[in-house]
């Protein structure tokens, strides 16, 4: 008998839109994997008699649909009827969604995902979700897109730890907005003729950073990606909040009601952050925006680091994402480096989840 398992979506925007044509365009798997359900915010694509939906025309199909996407409780209590074991793939950044995995992966449901809210929110969702998988009938979870999209990340860092190494230090550079920034602001032959606010500004035009880039350098998406890290290293952190943050929106600017006050009053800031810029470079350095987690030292933080210029980190392209893991077997440090953004990477991070999940599942 051929293997196959059920798949339920949320969220189609441009994760999930990359996702379900990856996953269409599949080919010899020895898995079927049949689409029982794509949700968006409002609407949603149901097979009622859980028979796999046509990919064929999924878009056009989804925007003519009228049957409202339910509650996440609805959809638990359709997935846990399900004949066939079924993967839940959360491509949203829905919080609320994150606290109810617990109550999918407790009914057997597993769940692959890019959302990173469920693992960096207060630990006892994170102990939640890993105490609901422990159970015997617990669906499995994983969620490598959750740091440095499809960069092996999460994975490298679970098979040390389950090998028995010991992780001594991991560094990195996972936030590709705040990457862009730095790799073009502050470069080893940088001569201070590069403002900190202009290159906001570009980072803003291409698409690097939030609408309002204050999301982006306040540094929590870095700290809720350095909680995943710690955790997973065995550091126990409480909520990403607890972490030291260097945020880099200038005091006075924390308040400023919109995006665009903000990028207007930027440039009054540039002499503080070109003064850190020039004591690097009078040693040689580079500033670089980083997260880490120091075993030995004990400690878990979030902020601007100096770096000699032959650092691998020094050397960093665009928006590009770089981790090292120093370990006992590695020393010198294991590097990932690549895309840490981007939606067919991001997609291709969850489509590999979903095909380790089926294949302990089937
Ligand atoms: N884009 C990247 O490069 C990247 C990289 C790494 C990780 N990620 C993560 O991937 C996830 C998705 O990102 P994205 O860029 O694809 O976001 P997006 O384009 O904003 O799409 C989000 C989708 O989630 C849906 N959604 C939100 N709340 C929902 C709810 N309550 N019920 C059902 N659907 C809901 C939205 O529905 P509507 O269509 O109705 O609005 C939309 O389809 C996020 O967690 C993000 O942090 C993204």
């Amino acid at each position: 008998m051929s293997k196959a398992v059920n798949v339920a979506i949320i969220g189609a925007g441009l994760v999930g839109s990359a996702f379900i044509n990856q996953l269409k365009s599949l080919k010899n798997n020895a898995i079927t994997f049949n689409v029982i359900m794509i949700a968006r915010s409002k609407t949603a694509l149901v097979s009622k008699s859980y028979s796999p939906l046509s990919l064929a025309n999924w878009e056009s199909d989804l925007s003519a649909s009228t049957e409202p996407a339910g509650s996440f409780g609805e959809i638990a209590d359709f997935l846990k009827q399900s004949p066939l074991p079924v993967i839940l793939v959360d491509n949203t950044s829905n919080q609320a969604l994150a606290e109810a995995y617990p109550s999918f992966v407790e009914h057997g449901i597993s769940i692959a995902t890019p959302n990173k809210k469920a693992f960096s929110s207060d630990k006892s969702l994170w102990d939640a979700i890993w105490n609901a998988s422990a159970q015997p009938k617990g669906g499995l979870v994983y969620h490598e897109a959750s740091v440095g999209a499809g960069l092996p990340i999460i994975s490298t860092l679970r098979d040390l730890v389950a090998t028995g190494d010991e992780i001594v230090k991991v560094e990195g550079i996972v936030s590709g907005s705040l990457s862009f920034i730095f790799n073009t602001f502050s470069t080893t032959s940088s001569t201070g003729e590069v403002k900190f606010s202009d290159v906001v500004q570009t980072a803003k035009e291409l698409g690097y950073t939030e609408p309002d880039p204050r999301d982006d350098l306040n540094g929590l998406d870095a700290a809720r990606k350095a909680t995943i890290i710690a955790r997973l290293s065995g550091f126990n952190v409480q909520s990403p909040t607890q972490l030291p943050i260097q945020s880099l929106i200038p005091k006075d600017l924390e308040s400023v009601a919109t995006g665009e006050e903000y990028m207007s009053r930027l440039p009054n800031y540039d002499q503080e952050i070109e003064t850190v810029r020039q004591e690097a470079a009078k040693e040689n350095k580079v500033l670089r925006y980083v997260i880490k987690v120091d075993m030995e030292a004990n400690t878990a933080t979030v902020g601007i680091e100096k770096f000699e210029s032959s650092h691998p980190f020094a050397g960093l392209k665009g928006s590009d994402n770089v981790i090292a893991f120093t370990t006992k077997r590695y020393p010198n440090p294991l590097i990932v480096q690549g895309a840490g953004a981007g939606d067919e990477v991001t997609a291709a991070g969850v489509l590999g989840d979903v095909l380790k999940i089926a294949d302990r599942l089937v």
